[in-house]
């Protein structure tokens, strides 16, 4: 097992001293050098070269000793960036650390790497499901498990620090990043995401096998109007308290050191520029005394983009001013040249400076940077039999049963499929972005020895098998063979959905589904055998006139490395299916209004209406909760209320059940979801069992932000809904 630390933490007081002694000793140049992230194209040799020794000597040394460069990031090569094994790693990292030792005060690199659904950048690494996919497990010790096994397998390839977990709310389905979040929902997210960085970072992430997490995009990133990527959030300050930042709060509490910031903008400024929120809210109210770490570029553009800036000096101004610590840059050292003329001149004072570097290096001595402990042998664990099948049980309890009429799932074992579709032979469209490469579509560098949705098929199946469809997202399919071979099976499989993508290379203009899959899907039906239909891919898109019309329906979205087998086991009810949507999922394009809509939304001619709401999904048994209870019916203000309900398994198979605890403010000052999620718990039940569940509900989960802009709870009534069940309470004061 891993190699746990056993010598404790230092001390805030002996880092705060040790750091205030480095600080004591440096030039203003090496100061802003730690202040300086460069990207591994950097240093690294060009690609084209083909070098074994994938970083250049002169260059490492150019950034490390002549520009004091505190952090580096990212594998080689922006932008076909790539995997590369342990071994490649381990000796990449201690080359750049050598060249650390080298400077004058010994000052570690800290290097950085996007390991969001595991290593992404390490060859054969666990890589799991995808945020959005976690979160459908409704399991938040999958989560706290995914966040160990990364952190340990980033350690074990030398790397320091994961820009990870997005704590944004995925609550516009068209972001084409709605994937790395854990769901529209800001208390499954909170659960989640703070579960995760527990696991990554243990009780002190200088741990041998820990790591430092980054919680991301510091704040409002994920809501952008039209639905593009790095495009405005229209979201007022109110909103931005209630929805966007509790998550942010959430992961700085659970001790998270590290902030990358907004890549976009709300209500017209840049995330980059906004004191506002980079100040005064994140140290003043939430009290972080971690890093904030630019995103990609995003400085330069104040300047070249957002026009808040005349020149590229003043966008590094106003960024270092608004209270960004370190810059992503992420290709030169213009940042490093032009805050050394700021600082020079007066325009931004040492005293900014010092507190930025002393962050930085609070962060690396709270690493163990400085004491770097031998690393994880690779043997036991890295990629371990146990690791890999946490993943494929956080995939199997990531798929959602959406629709199973006639019970047409599970599938017999000897029945005789037809599979088609875009999505059917690819491990790709089940990983997404950041898979092996940034993108995540280079389908040839996946392990072979894992399965695609139709190998697994056969691998699990005494039937026959057959596959219609090609070997990328894009081939034709022909249709009439499709039509010709269905006759000659008892059902088909159609796995639709998206290619993979990452960040605005993922814009869409619509959430339809292209005009090939929807005549696969159509031909498909009118051959009058049985269909099963699947989704793959990151975002809800539009199925419901195929959904109206096949008789089963399962969404996968980004199931991960061991997605194949998980469907396999689903299909075949050699597991019992327990996800659950932590979206909503829409019924057309634009009707994408979320599970805690307002009253309005559903008033006179509005409705809501999607086509499955959040917490939708089935399994082969079913579930029934009885005698929901509120322990008092008043409650004085700042008291917990007590919820019990019992959760009953009324069918014939062993099975695993969520139950969700919503709460509605009858009447407030200002407007209330129709209800909103304050608790959840999952639950193992045989048949006929029934378990007595009870929740604590807190002041802050009847909380809201009030027309001040505070968070208050108002007496009066509320109620709580579980199942179909509702019961009363009333606050007083
Ligand atoms: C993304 C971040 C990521 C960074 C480094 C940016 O483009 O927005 O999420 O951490 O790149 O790869």
């Amino acid at each position: 097992m891993a190699g746990r630390s056993m010598s404790a933490p230092q001390s805030n007081k002996a880092i705060e001293n040790k750091v205030n002694h480095l600080l004591s000793q440096m030039t203003l140049e090496e100061k802003i050098g730690q202040m300086t992230q460069v990207d591994f194209t950097v240093i690294g040799v060009p690609k084209e070269q083909n070098a074994e020794d994938q970083i250049d000597p002169v260059k490492l040394e150019n950034a490390v000793l002549k520009h004091h460069v505190g952090s580096i990031l990212n594998t080689p090569f922006t932008p076909d960036t790539k995997a590369q094994s342990i071994e490649i790693w381990r000796k990449m990292m201690r080359t750049v650390q050598d060249e650390a030792a080298k400077t004058r005060l010994k000052i570690p690199v800290i290097y950085g790497i996007d390991a969001i659904h595991g290593a992404t950048y390490t060859q054969n690494s666990v890589l799991f499901p995808q945020a959005i996919n976690m979160a459908a497990t409704f399991n938040s010790e999958l989560a706290f498990k995914e966040g160990e096994i990364t952190a340990r397998e980033v350690r074990a390839s030398g790397l320091q620090w994961n820009f990870s977990t997005v704590m944004d709310i995925g609550r516009q389905p068209l972001w084409p990043r709605l994937w790395e979040t854990f769901g529209e929902d800001v208390h499954l997210a909170t659960v989640m995401g703070t579960s995760y960085i527990k696991g990554h970072q243990g009780d002190d992430f200088s741990a041998a096998d820990k790591l430092p997490t980054c919680l991301k995009h510091y704040v409002g990133y994920s809501y952008p109007l039209n639905g593009k990527d790095r495009t405005p959030a229209w979201i007022g300050e109110r909103m931005l308290r209630e929805y966007f930042l509790p998550t942010f709060e959430a992961g700085v509490k659970a001790g998270s050191p590290a902030v990358m910031v907004n890549s976009a903008e709300v209500d017209g400024i840049p995330g980059h520029a906004n004191y506002h929120y980079l100040t005064t809210i994140l140290r003043g109210e939430l009290g972080f005394k971690g890093i904030t770490v630019s995103d990609w570029a995003d400085i330069e553009r104040l300047y070249t983009r957002d026009k808040i800036a005349a020149s590229p000096k003043e966008a590094v101004k106003i960024a270092v001013m608004a209270g960004i610590d370190m810059s992503m840059v992420p290709f030169d050292f213009s940042f490093y040249d032009l805050l050394l003329e700021l600082v020079k001149s007066g325009e931004v004072p040492v005293s900014r400076i010092n507190e930025a570097v002393t962050r930085i290096l609070t962060l690396k001595y709270r690493a163990g940077l400085f004491e770097p402990k031998p690393l994880l042998a690779v043997e036991g664990n890295f990629a371990t039999a146990e690791a890999i099948e946490t993943n494929r049980q956080a995939a199997r309890e990531s798929i959602v049963l959406a629709k199973n009429d006639h019970n047409i799932l599970p599938l017999k074992k000897d029945a005789n499929i037809l599979v088609t579709g875009p999505t059917a032979n690819l491990l790709s469209v089940m990983n997404g972005g950041w898979t092996i490469t940034w993108q995540g579509f280079a389908e040839n560098l996946y392990p072979q020895e894992k399965l695609t949705v139709v190998e697994a098929i056969q691998k699990k199946s005494t039937g026959k098998v057959s596959y219609i469809g090609g070997n990328s997202f894009d081939a034709p399919i022909d249709i009439q063979k499709v039509v010709d071979e269905a006759k000659k099976h008892d059902i088909i499989l159609l796995s639709l959905g998206e290619h993979t993508y990452a960040e605005t290379i993922g814009n869409i203009e619509s959430l339809n589904l292209d005009q090939s899959q929807i005549d696969l899907a159509n031909a498909a039906i009118a051959t009058g055998k049985p269909v099963v239909l699947l989704t793959l891919g990151g975002r809800p898109r539009i199925i419901t006139s195929i959904e109206e019309r096949v008789d089963g329906v399962v969404l996968g979205f980004l199931p991960g490395m061991e997605g194949g087998d998980a469907i396999a086991d689903i299909l075949y009810g050699d597991y019992n299916p327990n996800g659950k949507l932590p979206i909503t999922y829409p019924r057309n394009t634009n009707g994408i209004s979320p599970y805690d809509y307002k009253p309005i939304e559903s008033f006179e001619q509005n409705s809501y209406n999607p086509l499955y709401p959040f917490g939708h999904g089935l399994s082969y048994t079913t579930f029934a909760t009885s005698g929901l209870k509120v322990e008092k019916d008043k409650i004085k203000m700042g008291g917990n209320i007590v919820v019990s309900v019992n959760v009953k398994n009324t069918g014939a198979l062993k099975g695993k059940e969520t139950v969700l605890v919503y709460i509605n403010d009858v009447a407030a000052s200002v407007t209330r979801p129709n209800k909103q999620l304050k608790a959840f718990k999952k639950v193992e039940l045989a048949p006929g069992q029934t378990e007595n569940l009870s929740f604590t509900l807190t002041p802050h989960d009847l909380s809201f932000i009030g027309v001040d802009l505070k968070r208050i709870v108002e007496p009066g009534d509320f109620k709580v809904m579980v199942g179909n069940e509702t019961v009363g309470f009333t606050v007083i004061k």
